[in-house]
C-alpha cells in the first residue's frame, strides 16, 4: 500500500507520537520530526543515514515563533525574512537555549525557516511544535521533488509522506548566516542571488567545503545520482568521447536532435525558473534507466543558474 497521503490530521498524529513524516516544501520535500522529540530526532538521523555533525533546518509557520527559536536577530535577518519568508531561504542565526544540540550538532546557531507550502504552512501552524526536516533523500543522494521520490527512498521505513504534489521551485533553499551581523551565503539555492542582494547589498558566498568544513550540504559530492555524471560546457564534444556507451542527456533548452540518446530538457523556453524545478525530477529519472553516464550542460552563471550549475557540480565525480 502507498505511503503517499493528504491527510493532514494523521499526520498530526504521528507526528505528535514522535514519527517522522515527510512534508512537501516549495524547495524540496523534507523528513520532518518534532524539534523537541529526542527519539524524532534521532531517527531522522538513523533513517537518512546521516551523520550526527550535520546540524537540521527549523521550520517555523510565522515570523513570530522565530522569537522561541533563536536569541537576537542582526538588522539585515530582519529585512530579508520580511522580504522573502515565507520562501526559500534559510538563516543562520544565534540559537535560543530551548533548541536541542542534537538540531544543530552542537553549534551556537540554528538555520530556521518559513517553507512556502500551502499545505505545509497549515501543518506548522496545527502542530505546538516546530519541525526539524532535512532533505527526504539517504544522506549524499538527489533531493526529492516529488512524493513518489520519498516513496522510493523511504517506504520501508517512515509510514507517511503528506502529498502536496511537485515542488514548485525544486532546488533547497538558500542559507544565508551572519559574521559580525553581515549575511553571508552558506548554500546557494532556490533563490537567485541578484534578488538576495536587492534587498541587503553585495553578499559574498562562503559554500565551498574549505571555507565551511562542518556544513555537508556544501561536501564536494552531494546532491548525487549513482550514475557517473558529468557537467560539461560542450556536449556534443563529451558524447564523443564515449562511444559505445548507453549515454543520457541533460540540456537547458535546446535538443542535440540525436535519437539515439536519452535526452532530457529542462526548460524549452530557456526559463531557469522551470529548469530548476526539473532538474531533480530529471536527474531521479536519468538515474533509473541503467545508463552508463550522464552527461549534462552548464548553465549560464547567473539567476538560478548560479544555483543549478553548483547542484551539478556536486553531483559529478570529477571537480
Ligand atoms: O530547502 C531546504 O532547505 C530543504 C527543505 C526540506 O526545507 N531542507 C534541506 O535540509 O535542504 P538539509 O538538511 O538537506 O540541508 C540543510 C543544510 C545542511 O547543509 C546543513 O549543514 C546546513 O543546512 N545547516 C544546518 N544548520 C546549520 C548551522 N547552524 N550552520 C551552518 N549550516 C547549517
Ligand atoms: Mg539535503
Amino acid at each position: 500500500m502507498s505511503i503517499i497521503s493528504k491527510d493532514i490530521q494523521k499526520a498530526i498524529k504521528l507526528l505528535t507520537n514522535d514519527q517522522l513524516v515527510a512534508i512537501p516544501t516549495e524547495t524540496v520535500y523534507g523528513l520532518a520530526g518534532n524539534i523537541l522529540s529526542e527519539k524524532a530526532i534521532k531517527s531522522i538521523f538513523s533513517t537518512k543515514k546521516r551523520p550526527f555533525f550535520n546540524p537540521l533546518i527549523v521550520h517555523i509557520p510565522s515570523i513570530e515563533s522565530l522569537e522561541n527559536i533563536v536569541l537576537n536577530i542582526p538588522e539585515k535577518a530582519k529585512l530579508l525574512a520580511d522580504a522573502f519568508w515565507p520562501g526559500s531561504m534559510t538563516l543562520v542565526l544565534k540559537k535560543n537555549a530551548k533548541i536541542p544540540d542534537l538540531i544543530t550538532a552542537g553549534k551556537d546557531t540554528v538555520a530556521v525557516r518559513i517553507p512556502n507550502h500551502p499545505i505545509t504552512l497549515e501543518l506548522l501552524k496545527q502542530l505546538p511544535f516546530p519541525l526539524a526536516a532535512p532533505s527526504a533523500n539517504p544522506f549524499g543522494s538527489i533531493s526529492p521533488t516529488k512524493p513518489e521520490h520519498v516513496e522510493r527512498y523511504f517506504k520501508n521505513n517512515i509510514q507517511m509522506v503528506l502529498d502536496g504534489g511537485s515542488c514548485t521551485n525544486g532546488i533547497e533553499s538558500t542559507i544565508i548566516g551572519f559574521e559580525n551581523d553581515e549575511p553571508i551565503i552558506y548554500r546557494l539555492g532556490a533563490l537567485a542571488l541578484e534578488d538576495i542582494e536587492a534587498v541587503v547589498g553585495k553578499i559574498s558566498i562562503k559554500n565551498k567545503k574549505e571555507e565551511s568544513p562542518d556544513a555537508p550540504g556544501m561536501l564536494a559530492r552531494h546532491y548525487a545520482p549513482s550514475t557517473r555524471t558529468y557537467l560539461v560546457d560542450n556536449v556534443t564534444h563529451e558524447i564523443k568521447k564515449h562511444q559505445g556507451k548507453k549515454i543520457g542527456i541533460l540540456v537547458f533548452k535546446d535538443s542535440l536532435n540525436n535519437t539515439s540518446l536519452t535526452e532530457i530538457i529542462l526548460s524549452e523556453n530557456g526559463s531557469l525558473q522551470e529548469a530548476a524545478a526539473n532538474l531533480y525530477d530529471a536527474l531521479h529519472e536519468l538515474d533509473h534507466q541503467q545508463l552508463d553516464a550522464i552527461i549534462a550542460e552548464r548553465f549560464p552563471d547567473n539567476g538560478l543558474g548560479k544555483s543549478i550549475n553548483d547542484r551539478l557540480q556536486r553531483a559529478t565525480f570529477s571537480l
